[in-house]
């Protein structure tokens, strides 16, 4: 995507705005820019020119209410993997219809929960999850409208995973959803989380297309999730014109006609999100800067954790500045965790205390998978548009 990259520039990374933001709401602080997430929301949108085509938001990456509004009132639905998803999607004034439910292993208590909520669309994991829906559905009047879908698990195009029901357990569900006076509608493709390599996706469709096929009353695909995001700057992007191309061209060719829901989750909200941090303490071992900041590997799990990479850049650092300049550099939490690196090897300028640094692209399973591990309060969180800001979430104490 061309966007991602105009933000470099963006006002948020000029020190006075930093600063102004730091001093309002303190340090460190989730930052996110309405402007990007809006321009990203309609890039992904205008992709996909197939007609009968959903959106829907897979808030497993960020479940921020504010940020969960924009989604909403650009016509996109939610995609909610936990009954706690689902919660803040309600919170949020997304309707039960507009909300997909794909997840796991739910407890007898839970899916009901879910169908009292009035979640039309589920995607089930298991026989035993359909099974047990279906039996909670036969003590309650059903919805009037309600589309049960499957999982899908076919290792030649989902890889190893827990995941799903195979084609051979087709039969089963199909008993016990005809038992329950119900129908299978639906199939849900999902190859696992952040590729950037679009043939990945169409080289598959064919396949999940035909799988889909084998349910009588097929309706409806949800085709994921698990569209990458470039994180290393000037990195391979998913090529959503692409992949929209030829989804468009093989829906089309179907004699009935279905019904497409996409859930894009961290594609959509990961380059709308910075993480600012103070730096605290600095110091040199050999040619190596070592920074310290006030903020660790709890409030961004992901890097450190997972081994994904973040870029980071200083609010202070003129894009001009020649690579002889900057320094390898390791940026280290507030914890001697071990494993307490925001990054490294990094090439920054030399850094002072007080500077600002900007961690980018942290919108997706940033805060949402933020923890209390180090017992570090959980940073505020804002919105940015243009140079307006507003709270979303107050910092803990
Ligand atoms: C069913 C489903 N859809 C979508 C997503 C979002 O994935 P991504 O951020 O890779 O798009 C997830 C993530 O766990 C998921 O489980």
């Amino acid at each position: 995507m061309e966007l991602e990259r105009e933000k470099i520039n963006h006002t948020l990374f000029q020190n006075k705005f930093a600063e102004e933001l730091l001093s309002i709401y303190g340090s460190p602080l989730y930052v996110y820019d309405g402007v990007i997430l809006r321009q990203t929301i309609e890039h992904i949108t205008k992709a996909i020119s197939y007609p009968h085509t959903q959106f829907h938001f897979a808030s497993v990456t960020n479940g921020n209410v504010a940020l969960l509004q924009i989604f909403r009132d650009a016509g996109w639905g939610l995609h909610a993997n936990t009954p706690g998803d689902i919660y803040l999607g309600l919170e949020a004034g997304f309707h039960p219809s507009q909300i997909v439910y794909s997840g796991s292993n739910l407890n007898h208590a839970e899916m009901e929960q879910i169908l009292d909520w009035g979640v039309t669309t589920l995607n089930l994991d298991s026989i035993a999850q359909l099974q047990l829906c279906c039996e909670i559905l036969a003590e309650k009047d059903q919805p009037n409208f309600l589309r049960l879908g499957l999982r899908l698990n076919l290792p030649e195009i989902t890889g190893d995973s827990r995941i799903g029901v195979h084609p051979e357990e087709f039969h089963a569900a199909l008993n016990i959803t005809q038992k329950a006076g119900l129908k299978l509608s639906g199939l849900h493709f999902y190859r696992g989380t952040g590729t950037n390599a679009t043939t990945a996706f169409t080289k598959v469709i064919d396949t999940v297309i035909a799988t889909a096929q084998q349910l009588p009353d097929w309706e409806y695909l949800d085709f994921g999730g698990g569209f990458g995001y470039p994180y290393h700057h000037r990195g391979i992007a998913f090529d959503w014109e692409e992949f929209g191309r030829e989804l468009t061209a093989k829906i089309n060719q179907l004699e009935r006609k279905i019904d497409l829901i996409i859930e894009p989750g961290r594609a959509a909200i990961a380059g709308c999100g910075t993480l600012l941090a103070r730096v605290i303490s600095g110091k040199w071992q050999g040619n190596k800067q070592i920074v310290g900041v006030d903020t660790t590997v709890a409030n961004l799990s992901v890097p450190s954790v997972h081994g994904g990479y973040r870029e980071i850049i200083t609010c202070q650092q003129n894009p001009q500045i020649s690579y002889s300049q900057t320094h390898i550099t390791d940026i280290c939490g507030n914890t001697t965790y071990s494993r307490d690196y925001l990054g490294k090897n990094c090439q920054l300028p030399a850094l002072e205390i007080g500077d600002i640094i900007a961690i980018l692209d942290v919108g997706a399973y940033g805060y949402a998978m933020s923890s209390h591990f180090l017992h570090r309060p959980k940073p505020a969180e804002v919105l940015v548009e243009d140079y307006e800001h507003r709270l979303i979430r107050m910092r803990e104490d």
